[in-house]
């Protein structure tokens, strides 16, 4: 990947105080966020909790009832969507129906009248695999395919943000693993920063920099990956990242380094370094794959323990 003839940096994006309404339903409750350049950041949550309509904000493509959008610190909250430095790649993947593939592709550059347009076409439909089908209409192509051009027509523009939503949603597995890695690669090669969405949470957790879980047009937390995985917040997060054992009782004794918690009558203690909260009832969650089994007293401290009824 040629990455520094295209080459220009990532920008911060910045989101205050966000809220959308739409009439009768709020869509995005009051969301903050920053995006440092550069990084690949993970959008992940539930179908309907305000995914894409982040997304259409920070594009330009739908007004916020409150709160404002900065692009490398600049605010673009009433700057026109064509004049912001984003591109998108949408769920619904629309390429013009009569033009080629590679039109396609080289559409935005040749509107900008960049004059290596072709090759830089031909270029970026080599890194999504279909440079030998680029003289094709859209129509004589599968929609993972289509997915693939979609992509390659936001990158090879360069822009300073790109707004990726499901943009694998249509590849089978192994292409979809393929492409995660091809878009790694271009995101680290130029160093552009990625906002990507997705509900597929081992797609966020092996691509993303920074993970934020959405739940209910809210940010319920954000971090890194292990930082998620390892410590969930909320019984949400820990259900929606991987598998979790949720039990729930009151808290009925706290040490400097331990808590009991009684649950339903058998006592399970905890590190109290792990815990959120450290009275009151309260939620224990257990991965599946640190559970172990055993038949007499171990000589190491286990995480957590079972005391028995
Ligand atoms: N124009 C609109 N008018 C009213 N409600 C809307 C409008 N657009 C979106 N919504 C609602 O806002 C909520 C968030 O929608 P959004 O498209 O952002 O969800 P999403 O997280 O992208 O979901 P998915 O994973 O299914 O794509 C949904 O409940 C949706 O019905
Ligand atoms: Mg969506």
């Amino acid at each position: 990947m040629a990455g520094g003839a295209f080459a220009s940096s990532g920008a911060d994006l910045e989101l205050v105080g966000l809220q959308k309404r739409f009439p009768g339903f709020t869509a995005i409750e009051n969301l903050n966020l920053t995006i440092p350049a550069g990084s690949f950041f993970a959008l992940l949550g539930p179908s309907g909790c305000g995914k894409t309509t982040t997304l259409r904000l920070v594009a330009g493509l739908e007004e916020p009832t409150a709160g404002s959008i900065l692009i490398g610190g600049k605010d673009v909250t009433s700057t026109k969507s064509f004049q912001r430095p984003v591109n998108t790649v949408f769920q619904s993947y629309a390429l013009f129906p009569h033009m080629t593939i590679l039109e396609n592709v080289a559409f935005g550059l040749k509107r900008r009248k960049i004059a290596d347009a072709i090759p830089r076409a031909h270029e970026a439909l080599q890194l999504v695999e279909l440079d030998h089908l680029a003289h094709r209409k859209p129509q004589q192509l599968s929609g993972g395919q289509q997915q693939r051009v979609a992509l390659a027509r936001a990158v090879v523009n360069r822009p300073a943000l790109l707004l990726l939503d499901e943009p694998l949603g249509a590849l089978d597995l192994k292409l979809r693993r393929q492409m995660q890695l091809e878009l790694k690669d271009i995101q680290s090669d130029v160093g552009l920063t990625f906002l990507h969405v997705t509900h597929d949470q081992e797609e966020a957790m092996t691509m993303a920099d920074t993970v934020a879980v959405m739940n209910k047009g809210a940010i319920e937390q954000m971090g890194s990956p292990e930082e998620l995985y390892e410590l969930p917040r909320t019984a949400f997060v820990a259900n929606f990242l991987g598998q979790s054992n949720l039990f729930t009782g009151a808290v009925t004794e706290a040490s400097a380094d331990s808590m009991i918690v009684d649950i339903r009558g058998i006592k399970i203690q905890v590190p109290r370094r792990r815990a959120q909260r450290h009275s009151g009832e309260v939620t224990i969650g257990v991965r599946p794959e640190k559970l172990m089994l055993l038949t007499s007293e171990p000589t190491t401290t286990p995480g957590l323990k079972v005391l028995g009824p």
